[in-house]
């Protein structure tokens, strides 16, 4: 298979995904020491807020090697950085420039593919995986210089595509077959272990993360996923102007109907650092399809060791399923 180098070493073949505001420091550094990709978007480090994204550099660096100074046997996942390439976002040459600088060793890239991003990324020795939602954008980002994809099929959190994960991952392998890990709804280690059958090369998990005490989002929140299942979950364009999937009972929360979503206008489009959601939105909450299996909140530590569990369970029940073939 094609797992990046730098990725060979993981406890599982997993990206923990960025999230918008959920992803800090914190969350990404107990992903790394649990053995897994720890990944945020640059621009959580809001800067208006006093945060700065080249100290959230420096402080995840500084603790991931005290732990593989206090753990050489166990050593912690690498991280990965993700930017938003679209023109509202202002700070993207200077992110990407910070991230240069701390030789961050994975990039993810969403939304625009474009060259200069991923030769800065190549110049400091890191690899670029860009999130695609159909074959035609893996197409793009590939040959603009791409390493490698995220497929992000139907039922992922956040901004989502609408295609079946097993008809994406068979486009996109016809003639990729570089990195490939798929997102969406991925929250058991069967489902980790199935991705892999598929043909990538691992998978891409975020709203399982949103549940974990590390996790820089409101309790009601992390409790509105442990209680929902896959017909909790509505896609819509109406939030930020992308589909994505969100949570029903969020939306009922603010006022709104579910499942009577109006459609929104594209060209309201904003990623800028301070972009501020209208205030009636403020608790519209994004969520991928796969949250049955997510049933408390605990420390990433926890969920980690669920995932090996279940990935491993799985590995010898397909074995066995296939011997008797
Ligand atoms: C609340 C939320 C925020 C997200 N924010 C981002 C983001 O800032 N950048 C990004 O590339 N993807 C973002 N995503 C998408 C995830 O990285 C990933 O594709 C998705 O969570 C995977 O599906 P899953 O949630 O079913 O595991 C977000 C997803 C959620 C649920």
């Amino acid at each position: 298979m094609s797992m990046p180098d730098v990725m060979k070493n993981l406890r599982l073949p997993l990206i923990g995904s960025p999230l918008f505001i959920i992803s800090t420091p914190d969350l990404v550094v107990a992903q790394c020491k649990a053995g897994v990709v720890g990944s945020f978007p640059a621009l959580n480090a809001r800067e208006k807020d006093g945060q700065s994204l080249d100290e959230w550099f420096t402080r995840i660096k500084d603790q991931l090697d005290r732990h593989d100074e206090e753990n050489p046997d166990r050593p912690a996942a690498p991280f990965a950085v993700n930017h938003i390439v679209h023109k509202s976002n202002a700070r993207l040459e200077r992110d990407v420039e910070l991230s240069v600088k701390h030789k961050v060793p994975i990039w993810i890239t969403s939304l625009g593919a474009q060259e200069w991003v991923y030769e800065a990324a190549h110049s400091c020795g890191a690899i670029v995986l860009h999130d695609v939602i159909n074959d035609w954008f893996a197409h793009k980002a590939i040959e603009k210089g791409a390493d490698g994809l995220v497929a992000v099929a139907a039922g992922a959190g956040g901004h989502a595509g609408a295609l079946s994960p097993l008809a994406l991952i068979q486009e996109i392998r016809e003639w990729f077959d570089g990195p490939l890990f798929l997102s969406g709804a991925i929250a058991r280690g069967d489902s980790i272990l199935a991705s892999m059958a598929m043909g990538a090369d691992g998978g891409y998990a975020g709203t399982a993360f949103i549940a974990t005490n590390e996790a820089n989002a409101v309790d009601r929140y992390k409790q509105m996923i442990t209680e929902s299942g896959a017909s909790d979950i509505v896609y819509s364009d109406l939030f930020t102007g992308v589909w994505g999937n969100y949570l029903k009972p969020s939306i009922a929360a603010a006022g709104m109907d579910p499942d009577a979503l109006e459609r929104s206008d594209p060209s309201k489009m904003n990623f800028a650092e301070d972009r501020e959601k209208p205030k009636s939105w403020k608790e519209i909450w994004g969520s991928g399809q796969g949250i049955s299996a997510v049933k408390e909140t605990v420390p990433v530590a926890d969920l980690v060791d669920r995932l090996e569990r279940e990935f491993v369970a799985a590995q010898a029940r397909l074995t066995a399923q296939l011997q008797a073939v």
